[in-house]
């Protein structure tokens, strides 16, 4: 069954991204300043949050700072690449979703998709993508960059949260995530249950998200994000709030082992942890995720499982 599309005007009144990028910044939990959220300087600290308030809060998130995240990062992302984190691991080359050859006539969910890059890859691939995510803002540069390409390579998009998927039971054959949603959900075990739901037996779901080991760290790229700053088991979430006490920017963490229990609890085989080495060609920095720490601890797990 083909997937429901939620038919959606996603150009936006600017009619593309801002000009303006003064403050940039990365994609995950920040230390100071998050801008954009109004004339205040958001409060950076560790409390609980619901699904509802974490939804809320990374909707707003990333609306406003979609053009700021795709003017610094797009480069890197490529405009029809599947990166799967800041290390550049390549689905071209890793192959997590099997075999490149077998993605072509593949219904592919991508979750939590930006600007919709991976799925640009995958279309390329003769796969048939939809990309979903919650941010308004991130589809609209997911238009903006499907302007660039031949007619025909167009991906579907949807915009809604990942908690509730609009698609019938077993419409999909495969389903990618590359740090969509998973970081930002106070459910996540709803989210896999749900991508569980939506693949048909047999389909595989692989997703990455921050390591887990990465809580432990101040989130900085230098030598001061080398020493252990808190405990990995503390999984109170990351919360940037306002001066009411209302979140603007929520990531939530989950142990390694928790994220395993969470995949099997989803009703999923947990096929493969990958845990990708920093290249040496790559010199980039991406918030916290530089050369100097890729080298000595990881930063990115990508859970590959199957239904
Ligand atoms: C780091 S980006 C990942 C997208 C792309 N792979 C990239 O690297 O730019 C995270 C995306 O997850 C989306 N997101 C966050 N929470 C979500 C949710 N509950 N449901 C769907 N998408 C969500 C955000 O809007 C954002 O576009």
């Amino acid at each position: 069954m083909e997937p429901i599309i939620q038919e959606r005007d996603l150009t936006g009144p600017s009619g593309g991204p801002a000009e303006e990028h003064s403050q940039p910044s990365g994609p995950f939990r920040r230390t100071e300043g998050a801008e954009g959220a109004g004339p205040f300087e958001p409060e950076a600290t560790r409390r609980t949050s619901s699904a509802a308030e974490s939804s809320r809060a990374n909707r707003g998130w990333w609306d406003r700072n979609a053009d700021e995240y795709q003017h610094e990062h797009g480069a890197f992302l490529g405009d029809d690449r599947f990166v799967w984190g800041p290390e550049g691991l390549d689905e071209a080359e890793a192959g997590l979703l099997g075999p490149v050859a077998a993605l072509a006539g593949r219904r592919v969910l991508e979750v939590g998709a930006g600007a919709a890059q991976c799925s640009r890859w995958l279309a390329a691939q003769g796969a048939r993508p939809v990309a979903l995510d919650l941010s308004h803002r991130q589809l609209q540069h997911a238009l903006r960059l499907a302007d660039a390409l031949p007619p025909g390579a167009g991906v579907r998009l949807v915009q809604a949260d990942a908690g509730a998927l609009p698609f019938a039971a077993g419409s999909f054959d495969l389903a990618c995530s590359a740090y969509g949603a998973l970081p930002f959900v106070a459910e996540p075990v709803r989210v896999l249950a749900e991508v569980y739901r939506v693949l048909r037996p047999g389909g595989r779901f692989v997703f990455s998200v921050t390591h887990p080991i990465r809580w432990a760290f101040p989130d900085e790229p230098g030598p001061e994000g080398l020493s252990v700053g808190s405990s990995y088991f503390d999984r109170t979430p990351y919360v940037e709030q306002d001066e009411a006490g209302r979140a603007v920017y929520v990531e939530h963490h989950r142990t390694l082992g928790d994220r395993v229990r969470d995949v099997v609890a989803a009703g999923f085989r947990l096929l493969d942890l990958v845990e990708p080495e920093w290249p040496s060609w790559n010199g980039q920095e991406w918030g916290g995720w530089s050369p100097l720490r890729g080298n000595l601890i990881p930063g990115t797990a990508i859970f590959v499982c199957e239904r």
